[in-house]
């Protein structure tokens, strides 16, 4: 008999019964792929918590609540991405590209959890020889750290059952494959199915399971986002090639919030904490010097803040000079003529070089006020504070317009170290600002000029 096929979308992970040449769910073109479909028939599917069928509709006052066992990974960075620490029986996607250095932040945390718990390392891309000479050179040793390499899933699953540890680690979830499946390792079924496989491990056993996967060069993970809606905890490390820096950022979380960022340096050593990311983030950033100013903005869903400076000179040439690196060439114009004509500033007579740090491109209007001000600053000759960041847009007549999800850019301000942050006066609906922070409102340039310079 034909075994019977499924079609998978590589894109989005959605499933037809026949091919197509363009995926009806995310419009995506040739991403439709044939998987066989399991012959084998499996028992029914346990719930969240590993229940299996056979339950019934319980009022809500009748469930228990134990609060969910929570222990710290020994990385304080993590812990806070994580809400707190890991959770107990919960199952954290790591994703991150190749090369940033999840199998290393992995490795490293072993050294902690092994003292109050046996941890498991299963890989599947290094020799358990390669993992010891890295452990070694992390300083990562301890009675209660089991290596093995494997990529069968079965024997995984094995593993576990004979030396039943408290803390899993699966690197990667692309080369693990399941024996019963004819697709190849890294495949959406295969990653799918191991995946759902090791929650069954979560939820049945109680064993806390982190799981790294590679994300592709389309920024999802083994391809699909399949796995993002079945596991507990989705973090995402990340980096540049050219620094040493490395940001952890959850996508998602069942156990806490998905605002906060975990900072991290690598080094001859492995990954070390940065404590304080402002310095980082911002690293080398000039004090006391004119010209610069920090915002907020959003990459995404996700709050990152930059550096903006200007040099404002007076010109020597009949039509003066202009460039913009990382912002809108236009954009630049339009606001220096705004300060000129709203904020008082005779900026027409001056050679202007507008340049944002760190590589990022501001194509967002909230940056317009940090751009402003950094402008006036070089003008002016008057530095802004360090400890401050702004946040807004510029409209034509120079007043100041709110900007979306300024609760997350305020938190994100205020966690990276700054104190105090211009914002619009006029902020529509209820703001939760962090302790701390201090709020300046200002209703347009001339008051934020006012305020500052
Ligand atoms: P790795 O953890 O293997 O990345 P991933 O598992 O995400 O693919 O990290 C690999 C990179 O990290 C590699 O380019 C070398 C660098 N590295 C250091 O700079 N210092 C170190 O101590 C270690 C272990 C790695
Ligand atoms: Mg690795």
């Amino acid at each position: 008999m034909k075994a019977k096929t499924m079609f998978y979308c590589t894109a989005c992970g959605n499933e037809l019964p026949k091919w197509a040449g363009q995926c009806p769910a995310c419009k995506a073109w040739n991403t439709i792929v044939e998987q066989p479909q399991e012959s084998r028939r499996r028992g029914p599917s346990p719930g969240p918590e590993g229940h299996s069928a056979g339950s019934r509709p319980r009022p809500i006052a009748q469930v228990e609540t134990a609060r969910e066992l929570r222990f710290e990974t020994g990385m304080r960075e993590l812990d806070r991405v994580l809400g707190g620490g890991a959770v107990q029986g919960s199952l954290v996607l790591v994703g991150g590209a190749p090369g940033i250095g999840k199998s290393t932040l992995m490795l490293q945390i072993c050294e902690h959890l092994c003292r109050f718990a046996k941890v498991l390392y299963v890989s599947g891309e290094e020799s358990e020889r390669q993992i010891k000479l890295r452990a070694d050179r992390l300083h990562v040793r301890g009675e209660q750290l089991y290596l093995q390499a494997e990529t069968n899933l079965e024997d995984v699953v094995e593993s576990v059952r004979e030396l039943g540890p408290d803390v899993l680690i699966v690197d990667s979830i692309q080369t693990l494959y399941h024996g019963d499946l004819s697709a190849a390792p890294g495949s959406i079924g295969q990653v799918k199915d191991c995946t759902m496989a090791l929650m069954q491990l979560a939820k049945g056993q109680g064993v806390t399971v982190f799981v790294i996967g590679h994300v592709n060069k389309e920024g999802s993970i083994a391809g699909p986002k399949v796995l993002e809606h079945m596991v507990d905890c989705v973090l995402y490390f990340e980096g540049e090639q050219q620094n040493s820096y490395r940001i952890l950022r959850a996508a998602k979380n069942r156990f806490g919030a998905t605002n906060e960022i975990g900072v991290f340096e690598m080094g001859d050593s492995g990954l070390r904490e940065v404590p304080n990311p402002s310095e980082m983030l911002l690293s080398g950033r000039p004090q006391d010097t004119p010209g610069t100013c920090v915002t907020c903005v959003m990459e995404g869903v996700r709050p990152v803040l930059a550096e903006v400076q200007a040099l404002l000179a007076p010109t020597s040439f009949n039509v003066p000079r202009r460039t913009a690196n990382g912002f809108d060439f236009n954009r630049t114009n339009l606001l220096l003529a705004v300060l000129e004509k709203r904020g008082g500033l005779m900026v027409s007579s001056c050679d202007a070089y507008i340049n944002v740090i760190g590589g990022l491109f501001l194509d967002e209007p909230a940056a317009d006020l940090a751009m402003v001000i950094a402008m006036a600053s070089s003008f002016r000759d008057r530095p802004v504070p360090g400890d401050l960041a702004a946040i807004g847009e510029v409209g034509l007549t120079g007043e100041l317009r709110s900007v979306n999800a300024l609760g997350q850019r305020l938190s994100e301000v205020h966690r990276l170290g700054f104190t105090k942050c211009l914002v619009p006066a006029r902020i529509s609906g209820k703001l939760d600002v962090p302790e701390g922070l201090q709020l300046i409102k200002v209703r347009n340039i001339r008051e934020a000029l006012a305020a500052l310079l």
